[in-house]
């Protein structure tokens, strides 16, 4: 060792490898977390099966202005999500402006700058949008262009065709097989190294000071911080009003105020407002039971990275549960590789077959665990009923589950009107599979849910026995709180507010709509000049799911004949009605005020309705300009790309 700088923060990414005996480094560029997460599996494939030395690294605590010095005999791996319209992550923005950019200091031509680079490529992407993984291809093109020299394919994940898991199965191994071949690596017999050690600490007690117990935001709690709150930092804010919109009983729509004048968080109408999670009990419950760690689950234990270039993705001390109910996504969909990784741990020869099955073949694997929606503890559970995995390393749960997330939720109210209170209005998901009574999705929904219950004093608060643990650790408030922070957006009004307006909003999709339409009002009431706002907004049936029915009516008092709510119930008549067929009846009005060059905005869901929304705009242009419809696709790019047609939608 040479002294406290060894493992210190350099941005000197060879120094780095140099220092930590590294011969590949993975980047990712991620938002959400799951180019994170396939780095981290590169790496550890890397490792156990080619014996590389790997680390992962956030592409954005590095610089790059020397990857043109990395010998030839090491490998640098490129994870990139691209995201919304064709973006980079916010990690990776200057990465990618340096490689793509026209200034970049490297060299093209004979004696290219990065002559020596080899690396390999994977990109997530959703092909819903235009711009369909254009952070991958656009890197690779660049590093082409200086030489650099790829092995196997550039790898495309598509999440808006939910193929993103196998897409990055069948990318990987033909890529290990060209890589191993290229370096000269031999394979070995995959050996299970820990990445983290976990100390058991039988003398400390879960309730001393410096115990964590899952406290999103633990100086916070205790009044020590006053942000700024972000990604890293939620600010945990009390909801001043929380109740049902659904007349329905058997679906739940929540609209919540989220009071947020404590804190220095602002808002702008249009942006997207992050709520963290709590796992439902029942699941942190059956996680500790299969897993063997439920007698010990208050034991506090110390979690640390054998490989200095790892990271704890939680903070430690703490304990079994806090990790589990706080810090892992347990009832994510499971990865089919993960569970491959988890055979060498099984109870039994048996449930080691199984697993192994699961893991390598796909057919099996889908209508066993996805199409069942089932979390891992439910798999480790129908594997081998009634067993404990107790043989499973906490370091391979740590390893293989991911970092629990924020959930982004369209924020439903205008910021003119109401500054520091956001609303949010969420449709709770349930699954109904009468195979698996107990399959859950929408932990956050459903987490809400139970938050809005427990402020009623509902008399039957848990109808599916979920648990939800409500008030946190450590609470030092009173009432109910949640953790959130905000997400800026680029889905904007038009800073002109006499210009036209046209909104797509079916379903939840009528969010944002709702904080556009009160703006407008508002600023009619005030007396401002305000455009034609017409908003088509679609649900099952007028009598269930109408949301907002009766804002509407207020919203027209203020906005008279400039506001106009056409809907479509789809499930009320004979024949389906969807918002776009009502487009398509107004074509004409559409035409003529996207003349008047009218903002379009679409928000909702991805895969079906957006396209199909575009789909029908294009037809209206061709058919009311007399153009080709291919023409008036183009039209529609254009107003895309001139920001005249925007999105906020999601899969
Ligand atoms: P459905 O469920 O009756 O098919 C909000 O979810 C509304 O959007 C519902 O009325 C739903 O109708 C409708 N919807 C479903 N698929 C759609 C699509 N492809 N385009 C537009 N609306 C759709």
């Amino acid at each position: 060792a040479t002294g406290g700088a060894k493992f210190g923060k350099t941005r000197d990414i060879v120094k780095k490898m140099d220092e930590s005996n590294k011969n590949c480094v993975v980047f990712y560029g991620s938002q959400t977390g799951t180019a994170e997460d396939y780095a981290a599996r590169l790496a550890k494939e890397g490792k156990s099966r080619f014996g590389l030395e790997t680390m992962v690294a956030d592409i954005e605590e590095y610089d790059y202005e020397n990857i043109d010095t990395i010998p030839s005999d090491k490998i640098v791996m490129f994870v990139l999500a691209t995201y919304g319209e064709g973006e980079p992550t916010d990690n990776a923005v200057d990465f990618y402006e340096f490689i793509t950019g026209e200034d970049t200091a490297f060299s093209e031509g004979a004696e290219p700058a990065l002559g020596n680079l080899k690396y390999v490529a994977f990109g997530l992407g959703n092909n819903t949008y235009e711009h369909y993984n254009s952070m991958v291809r656009n890197v690779d093109k660049a590093l082409t262009k200086f030489g650099a020299e790829r092995i196997g394919t550039a790898g495309e994940g598509d999440d808006g065709a939910g193929t993103m898991e196998e897409d990055f199965l069948a990318w990987k191994d033909p890529m290990w097989t060209a890589l191993a071949e290229k370096l000269g690596l031999e394979e070995r017999e995959a050996v299970y190294e820990p990445v983290f050690s976990t100390t058991e600490r039988e003398g400390l007690a879960k309730d001393a000071p410096e115990v964590y117990l899952g406290e999103p935001n633990k100086m916070h709690l205790e009044g020590a911080s006053r942000g700024p709150y972000n990604a890293h930092n939620p600010y945990i804010a009390p909801i001043v009003e929380s109740k049902e919109i659904f007349t329905v009983k058997d679906r739940n729509c929540l609209h919540m105020e989220i009071d947020i004048s404590g804190s220095n968080l602002s808002y702008q109408t249009g942006d997207h407002i992050a709520v963290w999670p709590t796992n439902a009990g029942r699941e942190v419950d059956r996680f500790l039971k299969v897993t063997g760690l439920y007698e010990k689950r208050d034991t506090v234990i110390a979690v640390k990275p054998l490989d200095p270039t790892a990271k704890v993705p939680f903070p430690t001390p703490t304990t079994y549960e806090a990790v589990a109910r706080y810090h892992m996504e347990i009832c994510a969909p499971v990865s089919r590789q993960y569970l491959a990784t988890l055979a060498a741990f099984a109870p039994d020869e048996k449930a080691k077959a199984e697993m192994s099955k699961l893991g390598s073949d796909k057919e099996y694997f889908s209508s066993k665990v996805s199409s069942q929606f089932l979390n891992i503890a439910q798999v480790l559970d129908s594997v081998a009923p009634g067993a404990i995995w107790s043989n499973i390393p906490f370091s391979a749960l740590i390893e293989g589950i991911h970092k629990i997330q924020p959930r982004y939720y369209s924020i439903s109210s205008s910021s003119l009107v109401q500054k520091t209170k956001i609303s949010i209005t969420a449709v709770v998901e349930s699954i109904q599979l009468p195979s698996r009574p107990d399959a859950l999705k929408g932990v956050t929904t459903n987490y809400l849910l139970a938050l809005k219950q427990k402020q009623h004093g509902d008399p039957n608060p848990d109808p599916h026995g979920l648990t939800y643990e409500i008030t946190g650790p450590r609470n030092k408030y009173d009432g109910i709180h949640v953790p959130v922070h905000v997400r800026h957006s680029n889905f904007k009004l038009p800073s002109d507010p006499t210009k036209p307006i046209i909104m797509i909003g079916p379903g939840t999709g009528v969010a944002p709509f709702r904080a556009f339409v009160q703006e407008r009002a508002a600023q009619a009431a005030a007396g401002t000049p305000v455009g034609k706002t017409i908003l088509f907004f679609g649900c099952r049936s007028k009598k269930q799911d109408y949301l907002y029915e009766q804002e509407w009516a207020e919203y027209k008092k203020a906005l008279g004949d400039n506001f106009e709510l056409i809907t479509a119930f789809s499930r009320d008549g004979p024949k389906k009605v969807y918002v776009q067929h009502r487009l398509q009846e107004n074509a004409k009005l559409v035409n003529e005020l996207l003349e008047k060059k009218a903002y379009f905005y679409v928000c909702g869901d991805a895969s079906h309705m957006a396209r199909e929304v575009n789909a029908a705009l294009a037809t209206i242009i061709a058919e009311n300009r007399g153009i080709t419809e291919q023409k008036a696709e183009d039209v529609v790019k254009s107003m895309r790309s001139a920001n005249q047609y925007q999105e906020d939608v999601w899969s």
